[in-house]
C-alpha cells in the first residue's frame, strides 16, 4: 500500500461513515433519543473534516472548472456504466428495493450531469450561475435549478415536496 492509496480507502470510509451515521441520527430521532441523534450529526460532520482533509491531501480538489470536468465524467460514468448492470443484477435477484434505489439514482445521475455541464459552460466563460435556487426531490433526489415541477418527473412525488438548498 502506498500512500495515496490509503488516502483513498481513508477518504471512502469517513465518506460512508458520514453519511451512514447521518442516517443513524435520523433513526435515533426516530426511536426517541435526540440526544443521541445530535451526537452522530456532530460525529458525522466530524467525518467530513477528516474525509476533505484526506481529499485535499491526494490533490483530489482542483480549481472549479476542473472540478466541475472531474463531476460531468463521474456522473455520467454513473448513469452509463455503473448503474445499468446493477440495475439489471437487482432485477434479476427480485431485489425491488435496490431496483427502485438504483433506478432512481440512475435517472437523476443524468439530469446532474447535465446541471454540472451547464456550469462548467458558465464557468468556462468566466460567469457563475444564476441566481435560480437549487431545488431537490426528497424521494428521489432529483435535482431543479428553480421553481419544482407540479410533480418529480423521476418518482412522480408531488413538486411542493421538493427542498430548497441555500
Ligand atoms: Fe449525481
Ligand atoms: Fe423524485
Amino acid at each position: 500500500m502506498s500512500t495515496i492509496d490509503d488516502l483513498k480507502e481513508a477518504f471512502a470510509g469517513e465518506s460512508q461513515a458520514n453519511r451512514k451515521y447521518l442516517a443513524y441520527a435520523d433513526q435515533a430521532e426516530d426511536d426517541g433519543f435526540p440526544a443521541v441523534a445530535r451526537l452522530f450529526r456532530a460525529v458525522a460532520a466530524a467525518e467530513t473534516i477528516h474525509a476533505h482533509a484526506h481529499l485535499r491531501a491526494m490533490g483530489g480538489v482542483k480549481n472549479t472548472a476542473e472540478n466541475l470536468a472531474d463531476a460531468v465524467s463521474g456522473e455520467a460514468h454513473e448513469f452509463a456504466e455503473m448503474y445499468p448492470p446493477m440495475v439489471a443484477t437487482a432485477q434479476a435477484e427480485g431485489q425491488k428495493k435496490a431496483v427502485r434505489s438504483m433506478t432512481h439514482a440512475l435517472e437523476v445521475e443524468k439530469v446532474h450531469h447535465g446541471l454540472f455541464q451547464q456550469a462548467a459552460a458558465a464557468v468556462k466563460a468566466g460567469q457563475d450561475l444564476g441566481a435560480a435556487v437549487p431545488r431537490i426531490c426528497p424521494i428521489c433526489g432529483h435535482t431543479v435549478l428553480g421553481d419544482a415541477p407540479d410533480a418529480c418527473p423521476v418518482c412522480g412525488c408531488k413538486g411542493a415536496q421538493y427542498v430548497e438548498i441555500a
